[in-house]
């Protein structure tokens, strides 16, 4: 099958990342006997500094008219680079929100998966990290506060700033569907994550995931709140199987189960919306301290290749070689700085090129 990819390097260590991702996706479409064109477009940083905006209208063309797009990192270092003494609207960060926006990515999956490899570099204590955990974060992308009014302005002679969360049932109710769905297709267990006891907006949500349930009544729908949520994750996150919950909770708690999940240089995602369109990006940043060193870990993006096969193009085969050959290069040892563990006899510290080169071997 032929295939278009449109690439999104961005900044910091993105374009490291994205060329292993590349490297594993060609592998495969040699393997496989597919043919994937890939496009490389810029957006954040570096579209700033050719074009003197984040995201070009062109750029956003570009992507529509892909089949997926494969997207490394963006941004810098706030307070150090000359991007954030710009308007908080043409900077980086505005870039990705306006695509995510544009393209109608509404639907933010980020899988958190403990493999047994790499247990210790879990900051959990070992009896819980030795259970394991496999959660998949459902993170609605494009309403709450990111997308709401905001503004700052002097009211009395003081400064104040106004951010506004705001959610439509339309826009609860088909994440909503997407998380029973794929909670269907996984252990049926959902977890709704809101703050009902303080916000409207997360009443809303609980009143509609309980009306939307009504239609999956295989899954198991359990409300939670999102502080309860944060602590429940440390203390006992194989309980989880799906969580859903709104854009910013979902920021913060992808964080947190990319930690416990080993680093941020694991967790890849998958933004996409009702047909079979989608983005997909690591979860972790642009790590501008490491930047051009080659030491990044690429598994986040390699794996979100892997989501891209499995989810754009339902090439499932193709996506299961990807992750399959992930596993047996951790089995066997090879890691990248992040996963190092020290002290551990028998593991082999790869570069950056060297672990995309490993997972291409690994694959066929
Ligand atoms: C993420 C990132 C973005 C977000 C930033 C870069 C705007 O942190 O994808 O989690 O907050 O969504
Ligand atoms: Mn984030």
């Amino acid at each position: 099958m032929n295939y278009k990819i449109v690439t999104i390097p961005g900044d910091g260590i993105g374009p490291e990342i994205v060329r292993e991702a590349q490297k594993v996706l060609e592998k495969v479409a040699n393997v496989y006997g597919h043919n994937f064109t890939f496009e490389k477009v810029l957006m954040g940083g570096c579209s700033i500094d050719a074009y003197g905006v984040p995201l070009t209208d062109e750029t956003i063309e570009k992507c529509k008219s892909a089949d997926a797009v494969l997207m490394g990192s963006i941004g810098g270092k706030v307070g150090v680079s000359k991007w954030y003494e710009l308007p908080a609207d043409k900077r980086p960060e505005a870039g990705l929100l306006k695509l995510r926006k544009s393209l109608g990515l509404f639907c933010n999956l980020r899988p958190a998966h403990l493999y047994p490899e790499l247990k210790n570099a879990c900051p959990l204590k070992e009896s819980i990290a030795e259970k394991g955990f496999d959660v998949m974060m459902v993170r609605e992308l494009t309403g709450g506060l990111y997308f709401g009014t905001r503004k700052t302005e002097i009211v009395d002679g003081e400064e104040v700033a106004i951010d506004t969360l705001e959610y439509h049932d339309y826009e609860i109710r088909r994440i909503a569907k997407k998380a029973f769905e794929i909670a269907g297709k996984r252990n049926k267990k959902l977890t709704s994550v809101d703050k009902a006891n303080v916000l409207d907006s997360s009443r809303l949500w609980r009143k509609i995931f309980k009306e939307v349930s009504k239609d999956y009544p295989e899954v198991t729908l359990e409300d939670a709140l999102v502080d309860s949520t944060a602590m429940q994750l440390v203390r006992n996150p194989a309980q989880f199987d799906v969580v859903a919950t709104e854009n910013m909770f979902g920021d913060i708690l992808s964080d947190e189960m990319a930690e416990i999940a080993g680093s941020l240089g694991m967790l890849p995602s998958a933004s996409l919306r009702e047909d079979s369109f989608g983005l997909y990006e690591p979860s972790g940043g642009s790590a501008p301290d490491i930047a051009g060193k080659n030491i990044a870990n690429p598994l986040a993006t390699i794996l979100s290749a892997a989501m891209l096969l499995r989810y754009s193009f339902n090439l499932s085969e193709e996506a299961d070689a990807i992750e399959n050959a992930v596993e047996k290069a951790l089995a066997q040892g090879y890691r990248t700085g992040d996963i190092l563990e020290e002290g551990v006899e028998g593991l082999k510290l790869l570069h950056t090129d060297e672990m995309g080169d490993k997972i291409a071997e690994l694959i066929g």
